[in-house]
């Protein structure tokens, strides 16, 4: 019997009459260790691991200011091997600066910093490399590393283009403006073929950027405010990584990866003390694949404050939170209700971590409106861009092909690979509108490379008649996006069946960049594309 959890085929390979045989590897292959099975290890024993915030290492001439400095940061990426549960051995993991997630950037809004990421980690991958996928040939080094700040307004030399890795014992000197509002960003691999491999092995953490605005609301902060970020995992019942692999041993990618194995900071079931008092919690979800739908205890309601790139216009009074790969929350919850409890975070039914309530707050919480619970009704402004200012509507689609190497079910963006010429071309300080028609089973979170976007709105369509006529019909009235999705995106949920329309202002720096599906199997099978931001006159 084969314990392993493997992906055995999906929804599109199934319908096509495609079967993937179990039997392939009961023959030729070991048995892999049991899967580890988290209803048996004990909840609630290792506190919540909290990342340390990084320390410049000096400074750097600032590539745009001649004469000035900015701080300089240097990271490395390593090996290690880190506890995931006190009753696991450790486990092996790829990290930054010797921790997964990686350690904490905080700046502030337009203070600029030079990061140096300096690829350390082995010669060898641990994780199953498919050499058939476009970028990860047998002919291209097998550890390759090269990182992108999501949500970053970059100059397109420092953000981490797919085709931009460094083998190891090389690195990458990047420079991070940050002219932009207060957010929660993240930093991950992005390396061409192999990005899910590496996220998955732990290449992953957060970064976090303030500003004034953020800073009169009198939100709360240090202690009061945690960063969390989330993801599914398969181990191994020895604590080891299991990244599933399909029935052929020549290509073993698969098209997506869920687990019952979800992780806060690292860690499995892990517990964090707090008084009672409302809470800042600064979530991300890092899982290749999984959707998370949040929830504190009993379904306590709790305030949605922010989005992937800052706050809303206004608190949000929610139960749930349903958040894709690579989308931000901002979550404040107020324990104060609560204190002597025991409050359980989870996705749907599934517990992912446990608060445990002081009886008492520390000490007497400063007479603000927030420190008692209530939030200021305005956070800031965000004025809904009219649809008349674009310049240009694309109407791009999303994609299922059947790979024949693969025998699955791949994506693509716009029926095209990524290595066709570049269609995508925004003029610089122009509007666009892209109509995502999504054409596939599956929801993908679209992400783009520099902008912030707003979402316009979502609809249902046939898609039989689009696939037959190339004609779209609409079978429903428009859906407004939910008033936690009324702030700026950079990761947009493309549900089945539906034409989501986003409104985005091409601003910053001109340059190549990508946009991409943030289900990290699709991105590394050609459902990424580059884009170029040009000057005016040279737009397409
Ligand atoms: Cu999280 Cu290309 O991005
Ligand atoms: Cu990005
Ligand atoms: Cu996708």
């Amino acid at each position: 019997m084969i314990s392993r959890r493997r992906f055995l085929g999906h929804a599109g390979a199934l319908a096509t009459g495609l079967s993937l045989d179990r039997s392939m590897f009961a023959a030729g292959f070991a048995l892999p260790p049991e899967a580890l099975d988290p209803a048996k290890l004990e909840p609630y024993v290792d506190p919540l691991p909290l990342p340390s915030v990084l320390k410049s290492t000096g400074t750097h001439p600032d590539p745009e200011h001649p004469g000035k400095t900015l701080p300089l940061f240097r990271v490395t990426m390593q090996e290690i091997h880190q506890k995931v549960h006190r009753d696991l051995p450790t486990t092996r993991l790829w990290g930054f600066n010797g921790s997964v997630p990686g350690p904490l950037f905080e700046t502030r809004s337009g203070q600029g910093l030079m990061v140096e990421w300096m690829n350390q980690l082995p010669q060898k991958h641990f994780l199953p490399i498919d050499h058939t996928l476009h970028g990860a040939e047998a002919s291209a080094p097998e550890v390759r590393a090269v990182v992108h700040l999501h949500g970053g307004r970059t100059p397109s030399k420092s953000d981490g283009y797919p085709e931009d890795w460094v083998v190891p014992g090389k690195s990458l000197l990047y420079h991070y403006p940050n002219r932009q509002d207060a957010a929660l960003l993240f930093y991950h691999d992005h390396t061409m073929g192999i990005n899910r491999l590496n996220i998955y092995a732990g290449m992953q953490g957060l970064f976090l950027i303030r500003d004034e605005r953020e800073d009169s609301l009198n939100l709360p902060r240090g202690r009061y405010e945690i960063p969390l970020m989330l993801f599914d995992r398969f181990l191994q019942s020895d604590g080891q990584l299991d990244y599933p692999v399909s029935p052929d041993p020549k290509s073993p990618w698969v098209p997506e990866v869920y687990s019952n194995v979800m992780l806060a900071n690292g860690k499995l079931m892990p517990y964090l003390d707090v008084e009672p008092r409302p809470y800042r919690f600064r979530v991300m979800n890092g899982s290749n694949a999984r959707f998370f739908r949040l929830s504190f205890g009993n379904l306590s309601e709790m305030n949605i404050i922010g989005s992937d790139q800052g706050l809303l216009p206004a608190p949000v009074k929610a139960k749930r939170m349903l958040l894709g790969p690579a989308e931000r929350t901002d979550i404040v919850f107020d324990f104060s209700a609560h204190a002597g409890e025991k409050i359980l975070l989870k996705n749907d039914s599934f517990e992912i971590m446990q608060f445990r309530v002081a009886p008492a707050a520390s000490t007497q919480p400063p007479a603000t409106s927030t420190q008692q619970g209530s939030l200021p009704p305005a956070l800031r402004t965000i004025d809904r861009i009219p649809e008349s200012r674009a310049v240009k509507t694309r109407r791009l689609t999303l994609d299922e092909k059947m790979n024949l190497v693969q025998e699955s079910m791949g994506m693509m963006l716009n029926n095209t690979p990524w290595h066709a010429p570049v269609t995508e071309k925004p003029v610089i300080d122009t509007i666009e509108i892209w109509e995502i028609v999504n054409l596939t089973e599956d929801t993908h979170p679209i992400h783009l490379h520099l902008v912030k976007f707003q979402i316009l709105d979502r609809r249902s369509f046939d898609v039989f008649l689009f696939q037959d006529k190339g004609e779209l019909r609409f079978t429903q009235s428009v859906q407004k996006p939910g008033p936690e999705e009324m702030g700026w995106k950079d990761t947009v949920r493309c549900e089945k069946g539906h034409v989501t329309r986003i409104i985005v202002p091409f601003e910053g720096y001109t340059g190549r960049y990508v946009w991409h599906c943030h289900l990290l199997e699709h991105e590394d099978n050609e459902m990424m594309r580059p884009f170029e931001v040009v000057e005016a006159g040279h737009g397409a």
